[in-house]
């Protein structure tokens, strides 16, 4: 989410080499720590302590910053632990706990219609999560621009988590049911690899929903090993793919029905004409 009326606790802005390490923020109003028009930072030794139910509480928030280094740090938070916003690339997570919290995230991006998103070059390893909601996730609005290239989730291992491997384009944050309608633009995703995911799901193991007009290419599933958290009820269906193109590398736990074949998108219509 979103809210502008309260700050982050700290706040960097149009910034170039910034060093963050070694802090620790307790109970933070809003998001923990916010880049926006940054270049060339790094965080790191960094702890991110708020509960899991405090609202907008985002450990670390990018926005429209590039070459980014964020490793070695702890984040417990009500929010996303790490969220990575429009116009961010470049970017190396690295060695980093998350939970309780919402996951680490890339949005959610191209909302409002107008907005045009860009975001490349991300990558997540070494990642830890326990008790989150989502594990690894890309979420966009329906009706946005521009594109998600280039993104890569490695050896994450998680327990209790909710949802491990998320990508949403159909996502509509909980004050905004009303805006959202389906569209037939949408932030167009490529080249998304996820590897080495392995651990505990409470609800569903791999949740894919991928735009209609704009489908999911060169998403990539490999080395996937996830098994429901004990004394979890039982579920109907473990996994979800709707519009992508998955390549698999086994294992591949549970199994997952993705388009087997790029050609069957062929004939869809491709609106992210706004190269980024
Ligand atoms: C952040 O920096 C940009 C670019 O210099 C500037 O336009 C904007 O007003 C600044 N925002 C705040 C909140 O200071
Ligand atoms: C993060 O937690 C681990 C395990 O508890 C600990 O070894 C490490 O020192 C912590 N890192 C920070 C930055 O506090
Ligand atoms: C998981 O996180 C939720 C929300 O913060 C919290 O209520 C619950 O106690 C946590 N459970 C465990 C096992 O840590
Ligand atoms: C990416 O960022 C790193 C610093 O985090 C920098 O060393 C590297 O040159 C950048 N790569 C590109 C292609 O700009
Ligand atoms: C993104 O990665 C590609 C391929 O590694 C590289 O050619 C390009 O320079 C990178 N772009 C940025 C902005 O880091
Ligand atoms: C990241 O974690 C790996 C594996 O635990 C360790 O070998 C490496 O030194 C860590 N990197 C940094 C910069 O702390
Ligand atoms: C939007 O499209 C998705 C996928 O085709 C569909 O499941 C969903 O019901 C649609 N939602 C609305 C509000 O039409």
């Amino acid at each position: 989410f979103i809210c502008l009326a309260v700050a982050p606790a700290l706040r960097f802005n149009a910034s170039t080499n910034v060093v963050v390490k070694g802090i620790t923020i307790r109970n933070s109003p809003q998001f923990h720590l916010k880049f926006n028009h940054c270049k060339r930072v790094v965080v790191h030794v960094m702890t991110a302590d708020s509960p899991g139910d405090s609202p907008n509480t985002d450990g670390i928030h990018l926005h429209n910053s590039q070459d980014v280094l964020i490793h070695s740090s702890n984040l417990s938070c009500g929010d996303d632990c790490i969220s990575i916003q429009s116009g961010s690339t470049n970017v190396s997570i690295f060695n980093v706990s998350c939970g309780p919290g919402h996951g680490i995230s890339i949005g959610g991006l191209g909302r409002n219609y107008i907005s045009k998103a860009c975001v490349s070059n991300i990558s997540f390893r070494n990642i830890v999560m326990h008790n989150t909601t989502n594990g690894a996730r890309i979420k966009t609005w329906q009706g946005g621009r521009g594109s998600v290239q280039g993104v890569v989730f490695s050896n994450i291992q998680v327990s209790q988590v909710v949802r491990p491997i998320v990508i949403n384009q159909f996502y509509c944050g909980e004050k905004h049911k009303t805006e959202c309608r389906n569209q037939t633009a949408a932030v167009a995703l490529s080249g998304i690899t996820f590897e080495k995911i392995r651990g505990t799901y409470k609800d569903k193991a791999v949740d894919i929903a991928c735009s209609d007009n704009v489908p999911c290419r060169g998403i990539t599933l490999s080395a996937i090993e996830l098994t429901p958290a004990p004394n979890e009820r039982p579920r109907t269906d473990d996994t979800f793919c709707w519009q992508a193109f998955v390549e698999f590398t086994a294992p591949m736990v549970p199994p997952i029905g993705c388009l087997k074949t790029e050609k069957l998108l062929n004939n869809k219509a491709q609106s992210n004409r706004d190269v980024c």
